[in-house]
């Protein structure tokens, strides 16, 4: 059975799955938006282990454990900033989909939480980048036999609204 995808409107940091994803920065020491979110949730020994992984390439993605979140593991990925939508945004930001299902693979993971990478502060029209993540991540669940679900985080109801039509509209 493939994992079932749904979206939610929640603070990330509070959701009880195996893996929750991080809209890093390449740094990967910590920024704004769920990033901060995530630093302040999850307690100060995470910039150190943070610090230990030379940062992260857009469209890449590393882990960590959770620390003091019910999140085992976090993902922490670096999405594209939006430049129009003519600079290879779409395939760095399916790349962020993909490579976080493959490093949550890796530790069997049978839940995982993404929030709606770079339509934050990095500028992504969030109706184009649902649209990426659906599609990205229905395209790689047979490669992830683990897991069982999969929830698009969204913080605001415009953007649960967004994602729950991206995820009808792509039902298969
Ligand atoms: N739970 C779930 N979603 C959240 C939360 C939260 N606690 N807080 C914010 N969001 P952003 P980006 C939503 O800006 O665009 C950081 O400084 C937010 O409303 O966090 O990928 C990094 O260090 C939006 O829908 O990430 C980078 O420098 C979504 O999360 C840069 O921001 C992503 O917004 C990355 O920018």
């Amino acid at each position: 059975m493939p994992a079932t995808l749904r979206a939610l409107r929640a603070d990330i940091t509070t959701l009880a799955v195996d893996v929750i994803v991080n809209a890093a920065n390449s740094s990967l020491l910590g920024g704004g938006g769920v990033d901060g979110a995530i630093h302040r949730a999850a307690g100060p020994e995470l910039i150190h282990e943070c610090r230990l992984l030379g940062g992260c390439k857009t469209g890449d993605a590393k882990l960590t454990k959770g620390y003091r979140l019910q999140a085992k593991y976090i993902v922490h990925t670096v999405g594209p900033v939006w430049r129009g939508g003519e600079h290879g945004e779409a395939d760095l930001l399916a790349s962020c989909y993909r490579r976080s299902l493959e490093v949550a693979a890796s530790k069997d993971a049978r839940s995982l939480a993404f929030p709606s990478i770079s339509t934050g502060i990095y500028g992504y029209p969030v109706e184009l980048a649902a649209q990426v993540a659906v599609r990205t991540v229905r395209g790689h669940l047979t490669q992830c036999p683990a897991l069982t679900e999969v929830v698009f985080c969204c913080f605001s109801p415009g953007d649960l609204a967004v994602y729950e039509r991206a995820i009808g509209q792509q039902a298969s």
